[in-house]
This record gives structure tokens, sequence and C-alpha cells, in this order.
């Protein structure tokens, strides 16, 4: 029920056709607000926001961030950007543009009508990590040339540009360092390894193990970092952030391909492919930061989790979408699985 001093919230989610975006979406509609989305679709779907189209707190607008906007709202989710490498690689001087003067659009939009503004950051603003968990503190080892470095150099220029525009113009910033995060609505096809390994396992084919398997990575469902975008969205001005959100449980790639063959019921075989040479070891957030400050720390299991990420693919594969490979993969030629 809706608090009596709620003040509705006119909110605008940049990349909200996306797989975080559009849950963040029914998050804030189911909480009362209005909700404008803005994406150009490059790696959304209308398919993710369709449910909500005929909701009176809902307006979609086809636009690229590359390029200005006015609209008046009261806060801003910046989320556009291709999040996986087959994606972000795919068009990368895009990818850079998207992060760079996209976020100069947004912080500009949100200097000229007063409003808050949150910054989709990455633990990819760490590269290949020296130190294991990364707490905020640690200024990151990234490559500046490499084919990562569109994503990692581009978000990056986004968080100083937010810290610059709180310095310089005193903006109300939030910057929330997302760890990787799974979950219905993910791309099937992103090459990335739980979208990788449930849809194998769905269609009968081998589980493809980089290595032996050893390598650990951890989840995070993506119900518990939406909570955690609106708890960080909520903390008052002398909070910009910058705050990890992810799940420092980890699981090595053998434990995520048994758990997911045991809840597809599936007679996928594992297959071993040599590791990849930049594979890394271990990827885990620290999150003390965010259990002081936002009292946050995800709360799903990784089975009940993938449960629900099974059921949604399983629907999109009776349905035959997502038994195709990705044109943009195809045409990239890519395959990733690590991160
Ligand atoms: N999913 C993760 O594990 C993860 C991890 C770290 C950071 N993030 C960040 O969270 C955000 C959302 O990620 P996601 O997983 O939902 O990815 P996604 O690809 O599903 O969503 C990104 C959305 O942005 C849109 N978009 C891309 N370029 C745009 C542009 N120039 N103008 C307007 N819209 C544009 C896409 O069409 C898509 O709908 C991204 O900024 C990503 O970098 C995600």
């Amino acid at each position: 029920m809706q608090h009596r001093n709620f003040r509705r919230q006119r909110i605008l989610v940049t990349g909200g056709a996306g797989f975080v975006g559009s849950h963040l979406i029914d998050r804030l509609l189911d909480r009362g607000d209005e909700v404008l989305c803005v994406d150009n679709l490059f790696t959304g779907d209308k398919s993710n926001i369709d449910h909500l189209a005929d909701h009176p707190r809902f307006e979609f607008m086809r636009h690229d961030i590359c390029f200005p906007l006015y609209v008046e709202v009261d806060q801003i989710y910046n989320l556009a950007c291709p999040a996986s490498p087959v994606h972000y690689q795919f068009d990368p001087v895009q990818t850079t543009k998207t992060s760079v003067s996209g976020a100069i659009n947004m912080l500009g939009l949100a200097k000229r009508v007063k409003a808050r503004i949150f910054q989709a950051s990455t633990s990819e603003i760490y590269g290949d990590p020296s130190i294991h968990p990364q707490p905020e503190s640690y200024w990151g080892n990234v490559n500046t040339i490499g084919p990562r470095a569109c994503y990692d150099e581009g978000k990056r220029c986004a968080e100083t540009l937010f810290f610059d525009y709180r310095r310089q113009h005193g903006l109300d910033i939030k910057v929330a360092r997302i760890f990787n995060t799974y979950g219905p609505r993910m791309h099937p096809n992103d090459g990335r390894v739980v979208s990788n390994f449930i849809m194998q396992a769905l269609q009968g084919q081998p589980i493809t193990i980089y290595g032996d398997g050893s390598q650990t990575r951890s989840f995070c469902f993506v119900d518990d970092l939406v909570e955690g975008f609106l708890r960080l969205m909520d903390t008052g001005p002398d909070f910009p952030g910058p705050v990890n959100l992810g799940n420092p449980n980890e699981f090595t790639m053998i434990e995520l391909a048994e758990a997911v063959i045991d809840l597809t019921g599936s007679n996928s075989k594992l297959e071993n492919r040599p590791l990849p040479q930049d594979d890394p070891r271990q990827r885990q957030p620290d999150i003390r930061l965010a259990r002081d400050k936002l009292g946050w720390e995800p709360k799903t299991q990784l089975r009940q989790g993938l449960g629900k990420t099974i059921e949604y693919f399983d629907e999109l594969l009776r349905r035959n979408i997502g038994a195709e490979k990705d044109p943009l993969i195809v045409d990239a030629g890519l395959e990733f699985q690590s991160r």
C-alpha cells in the first residue's frame, strides 16, 4: 500500500528495455513511481517491457543517449550501455560514446532539472585486479588499448565525469559498481557463463568448461541487485558511492554446471576446452561498504535464482526464441564465457 506522505517521482531509466533496467522499472512502478524508459534497443528488447505497454505510469521513448535529451524528471538511473563482451565489442566506438557522451548528456540533464542521478558502473573498472576481493578503494588495473578497454575505460571515464559534476556543479550523484548479475531476461546468447550453461543444458548440448573448471565466479540475482540500487538512491547527498553491489559467494564453474544440470534435469555432459589467456582465476566483490551504508546484501540462493532463470529460458526456447545464435555474436565471430 502507498504511504500517505509518498510523493510520486518521475523517474528516467536509460537502458530500461535491457535485462537489469526492465527489472528496475518493474520495481519502480510497483512502488508507485512514474517511469520514462529511454532505450535505443541495441541490446535491449521491447519484449522485456511489453507487459508494461498499457501501464498508466509507464512511457517508452526510443532514443540514443549519445544525443542530448530534454525531459522533466526527478531522478535518473543511467543504465544504457551494452554489458556483455560480445555486445560491447561489436561496435567499440559506440560503446565508449555511450558511456562517455551518454554520461555527459545525462549529467547535463540532471544539472538542468536538478535530478538525483545514478550511474550503473561495473566491476570491470577494476580490470584484471591484483587484490581479492576488490574493495571500492582499489584503483584497478586496466589495459587502455585492449579490446575490453572500450567498456572498461568508458565506464571509468563515466565515473570521473559523475564525480567532477558533483565537485564542479554540486550534482547529487550515486555510483554503483555492479558485479556479475543473472536472472530472467538475460540475453540467451550473450556468451556469459550462466546463460551459456542453461541454454546448453536445456538443449541437451555439452556444457563447455574452460580449463579444469576450478576457477570461481560469484553471481548476484537481479532482484537483489535492484534492491541495492533503490537503497543506494535513497541515501542522502553526502553518500555518492562508489559502492560495490554483487554477491560475494563464490562457485567453481564445475559447481555451477552441476547445479544447472541438476535443476534442468538435463543429460548434458561436461566438455573441457583450453582456458582463454585472460581468464581470471577469481572475481569477487567486497561488499562491506554496501552492508554498512545500505544495510544491503544478496538474499537469493544460487539454486533459487538459477531455477527462476531456467524457467525463463525454457519458456523462450518453447517459443523458439534464442535457439538461434545471436546475429551480433555470429557477426563478431566472438565467444566469451568468463565475465
Ligand atoms: N548484467 C551485469 O552483470 C552487469 C554487470 C556490471 C555492470 N552492468 C551495467 O548495468 C547496465 C545494464 O546492463 P544489462 O545487463 O541490463 O545490459 P543490457 O545490454 O541488457 O541493457 C543495456 C540497455 O542499454 C541500451 N542501450 C545501449 N546503448 C544505448 C544508447 N546509446 N542509448 C540508449 N540505450 C542504449 C540497450 O539497448 C539495452 O536495453 C549497463 O550499464 C551495464 O554496463 C551490468
